[in-house]
């Protein structure tokens, strides 16, 4: 037998392994996740629980499906819950496209939709957003196929798109839409409440960011009935796991620890932007928490002399559309102080 890379699935042979930074005790501003530490009330949860570990949780983790029902005043059986959202992006894709089926998929955005989309047998067919990180619905449309996906806000430009412009792909694109709304506690913009409105409208959301449960991975798709029950029939039984679904129903019930988390990206996001900017960096719009930033030395150089003084940073600087790109994490104002010391040393040294 071959053992070479001939022996993999032909379309996927090319794929190399994630991100996964070796770490020596960096401050992460890579990962967008909540900068004020754990969920008080996971927290809470799970130290004051005891733990009945020999039985399966509930197969389809009803108890955090009908907790996020009651949220959103919708129906248990409008939400499908999984191991984080890239389960429910997984999921998505398995469920509704055959081999071979086209995908739109925004560029920039999300880099594992491509993952995501060829695993599971589709082609991606790229749009290029517009100059200022919108839409474009035209090419979106005529582009057509099984599934449009969108991050809104996005990934990594940080920009919420216009809701006319994904209401107009909602109504104009004959396939399921996908709104990825990982980060839109901090946008105020959502989709969610609107799932029964539209037959094709499938979004995302999840428990790893706004609400600092990563490490739990915790992820759920909101769509009306009738494509939640074909998602539900394809969703691996039991993916969600016991005492993450637990921490997840008690983060919920808290929606305190959500809003003053939000409240200080706000503050601390117009800080950092004009900091940054101070620095000779290009800065673009954000609703989330994290800003896109044109680096004003090389990219590499940046990244690379920011995590030998310990802070971690995402380089997106040899992508397309985002030439030079750095993206980081809204920090608390001491890390972002932080961030802007180091980051004017390496500039400095770089000169
Ligand atoms: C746009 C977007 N969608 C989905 C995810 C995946 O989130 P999860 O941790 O819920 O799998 C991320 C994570 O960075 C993201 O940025």
């Amino acid at each position: 037998m071959t053992t070479g890379r001939e022996i993999m699935r032909e379309t996927t042979r090319d794929f190399q392994r994630y991100y996964n930074p070796k770490l020596s005790g960096e401050v992460r501003l890579d990962t967008n996740t909540n900068v004020l530490g754990s969920n008080p009330a996971a927290a809470r949860y799970l130290s004051e629980t005891t733990w009945d570990l020999e039985g399966y949780p509930n197969t389809y983790s009803d108890g955090l499906r009908s907790a996020l029902a009651e949220l959103y005043g919708l129906e248990t059986d409008n939400i499908i819950a999984g191991n984080g959202s890239d389960e429910l992006l997984d999921v998505t894709f398995k469920t509704f496209i055959n081999w071979g089926d086209d995908c739109v998929v925004p560029v920039p955005s999300y880099t594992l939709y491509d993952y995501f989309v060829r695993c599971n047998g589709g082609t991606v067919k790229e749009s290029d957003l517009t100059e200022d990180f919108q839409l474009d619905v035209d090419d979106i449309v005529s582009k057509g196929g099984k599934i449009a996906i969108m991050p809104s806000p996005n990934n990594p430009t940080g920009n919420c798109f216009r809701r006319k412009d994904i209401e107009e792909v909602l109504s104009r694109f004959d396939g399921i839409v996908v709104v990825d709304e990982a980060y839109t506690e901090y946008a105020d913009e959502s989709f969610v409440r609107r799932v029964e409105e539209f037959d094709n409208l499938v979004v995302l959301r999840t428990f790893s960011k706004a609400y600092a449960m990563a490490a739990l991975r915790v992820g759920y798709a909101v769509t009306n009935r009738k494509l939640s029950d074909m998602m539900m029939c394809i969703k691996i039984p039991d993916s969600l796991n016991k005492v993450s679904e637990g921490a997840a129903i008690a983060a919920v019930k808290d929606q305190d620890f959500i809003k003053s988390s939000v409240d200080m990206v706000r503050e601390q996001r117009p800080k950092l932007a004009e900091g940054l900017r101070k620095l000779g960096f290009e800065t673009f719009p954000s609703d989330s928490n994290f800003i896109l930033a044109r680096s004003p030395i090389d990219h590499e150089a940046l990244v690379s002399g920011l995590k030998s003084k310990g802070v971690l940073i995402r380089d997106f600087g040899s992508k397309r559309r985002t030439e030079n790109c750095v993206r980081t994490t809204v920090g608390t104002q001491e890390l972002n102080s932080l961030l802007l010391e180091k980051a004017a040393e390496v500039i400095d040294e770089c000169r």
